[in-house]
């Protein structure tokens, strides 16, 4: 039994979670008592990974390396089947990993675009599938995807990316109409701007001007992102469904 304990008992799997925003959701559901599955795509980052979150966990943290790329279909069904059986359940599923590839549209390529796609929609559908299919054997369950601000007011330089993470929101709304006779709830949440890998290369100008748009004054941290992750996993939100979840600082772009 956790000393927080929101999650205790609960399953979680995070895919790309070996940094960022993903790796913060997995230390506040192992915080709050899940058994959690990080997910990243190279076997030897996601186990050193594993092993600095148990570090900064403590010992008897459950924390299980779960490495596979989200685009290979086959390895994430023996994915999350492994997750299901180790813990005998799967509460939680977090659609996290998705790469973002800026270009105005003249300058912007087929091969981007797919990949974006690739990532961001493609693979996110292929997990919530699976893990529907689990979910529904316990007849319950929380799929939570990641859009962003980008999917919903867009951003110029980021056409493809928005229309990804716009699909994401479509997608959730729709899965959590035909989902919630089955218990399971699909949400999403719409970060602002997070200080990641992913941003890191948004500097000088850029940066200010991203800044200038925060009401709140400030860049996001992965753990803002992750306190709303925990609300969606746990039971706190279980009439909660079907909703897009800001995570900005009030971003009036
Ligand atoms: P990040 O780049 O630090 O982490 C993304 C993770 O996804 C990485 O660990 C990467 O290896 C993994 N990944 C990518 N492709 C994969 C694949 N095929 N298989 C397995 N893992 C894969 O980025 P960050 O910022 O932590 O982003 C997490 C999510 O939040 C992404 O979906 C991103 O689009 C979204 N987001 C981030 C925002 C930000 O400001 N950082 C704002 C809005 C949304």
């Amino acid at each position: 039994m956790s000393i927080l304990g929101l999650l205790d008992e609960k399953s979680v799997f995070i895919t790309g979670a070996t940094r960022g925003i993903g790796r913060a959701i997995a230390l506040e559901c192992a915080r709050h008592g899940a058994t959690v599955h990080v997910n990243g795509r190279d076997p030897e980052r996601t186990e050193a990974a594993v092993a600095a979150l148990v570090g900064e966990l403590g010992g008897d943290a459950a924390v299980v390396a779960s490495p596979c790329d989200i685009t290979d279909g086959e390895a994430v069904k023996a994915a999350l089947m492994a997750a299901y059986k180790h813990a005998g359940r799967l509460d939680v599923v977090i659609n996290n990993a998705g790469i973002m590839e800026p270009a105005v549209l003249g300058m912007s390529r087929d091969d981007s675009l797919r990949r974006m796609l690739a990532v961001n929609v493609e693979a996110a559908f292929g997990v919530a599938r699976i893990a529907a299919r689990l979910m529904m054997r316990q007849k319950r369950g929380s799929i939570i995807n990641m859009s962003s601000i980008i999917g919903r007011v867009g951003v110029p330089g980021h056409s493809a990316y928005a229309a990804s993470k716009a699909a994401v929101i479509g997608m959730t709304v729709a899965l959590a109409k035909e989902l919630a006779p089955a218990n399971i709830r699909v949400n999403a949440l719409a970060p602002g701007f997070i200080e990641t890998d992913l941003t890191a290369g948004i500097e000088g100008d850029a940066r200010e001007t991203v800044l200038g748009q925060i009401a709140m004054g400030r860049s996001g941290r992965p753990e803002d992102v992750a306190g709303a992750a925990l609300f969606f996993a746990s039971d706190l939100s279980a009439y909660v469904s079907g909703q897009v979840l800001g995570v900005d600082g009030v971003m009036v772009t």
